[in-house]
């Protein structure tokens, strides 16, 4: 990825202006309940409970405002994942943010540590250093996701079958290369684990 240096002042400049407008927009996103989240987990654990699941992201440790916007785009179609659109379809808003609430905790320490690729620094303006602490609720933490994930969500925002201004824009010009650097990185910081 051979990018000029004003190119990523740009970039940096776009992604503050995204976030003013993000902050302005989201109060409160996230009020759940995490042991009534947690009753009607059963079947979420036969997918996001299985480490060996390799394509089924991790959720525990997920910021809630992003887990319900997941969830919400799913029910609208944004989406497209066939399985969790028949799965968010059934439950309400109050259920999501419940479930949001149950998956919002604990994170876990770091598994292994692979240098961070010159395609990361723009990553943590949005997603926060190492991936954990995003600077908004908005932004997904992607530390500690599993590595196979990772590699196909950026492959499907730079393809456009993951539908999302921002990310499309961040991922149009990494090569396979980039995305597997990127994807070994986050997956080795401290951050989300299965739950
Ligand atoms: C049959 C397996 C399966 C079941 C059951 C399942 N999921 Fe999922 N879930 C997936 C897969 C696969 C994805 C990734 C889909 C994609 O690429 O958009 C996913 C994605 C998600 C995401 C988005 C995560 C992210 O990082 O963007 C959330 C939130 C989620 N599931 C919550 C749930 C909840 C809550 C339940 C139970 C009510 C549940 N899922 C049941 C397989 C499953
Ligand atoms: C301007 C802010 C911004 C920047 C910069 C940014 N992201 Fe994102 N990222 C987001 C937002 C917002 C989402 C949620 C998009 C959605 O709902 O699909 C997201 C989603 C993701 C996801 C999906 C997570 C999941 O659980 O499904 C991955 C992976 C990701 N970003 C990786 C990266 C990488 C790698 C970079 C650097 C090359 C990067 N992002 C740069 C804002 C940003």
């Amino acid at each position: 990825m051979n990018v000029p240096t004003n190119c990523c002042i740009d970039i940096i400049l776009r992604a503050a202006l995204f976030l003013l407008v993000l902050n302005a927009g989201q109060a409160s996103a996230a009020e759940g309940d995490p042991a009534a989240g947690k009753r009607k987990t059963v079947t979420c654990n036969g997918c996001h409970g299985q480490a060996a699941m390799k394509s089924v992201p991790s959720l525990g440790g997920q910021s809630p405002a992003y887990f319900v916007a997941a969830m919400i785009a799913y029910q609208d179609g944004v989406r497209t994942h066939a399985t969790m659109r028949d799965v968010a379809k059934a439950w309400s808003l109050q259920d999501l943010k419940n479930f949001a609430a149950w998956y919002a905790e604990p994170l876990a320490p770091a598994a292994e540590l692979a240098a961070a690729p010159p395609s990361s620094e723009r990553c943590v303006a949005c997603h926060g250093a190492d991936g954990r602490d995003a600077v908004s609720p908005d932004v997904p933490r992607i530390a500690g996701q599993k590595v196979n994930y990772l590699e196909q969500v950026l492959r499907e925002y730079r393809g456009g079958s993951r539908l999302h201004a921002v990310m499309q824009q961040q991922a149009a010009d990494l090569t396979d290369e980039d995305i597997a650097a990127l994807a070994r990185y986050f997956a080795g910081r401290a951050g989300l684990q299965v739950k």
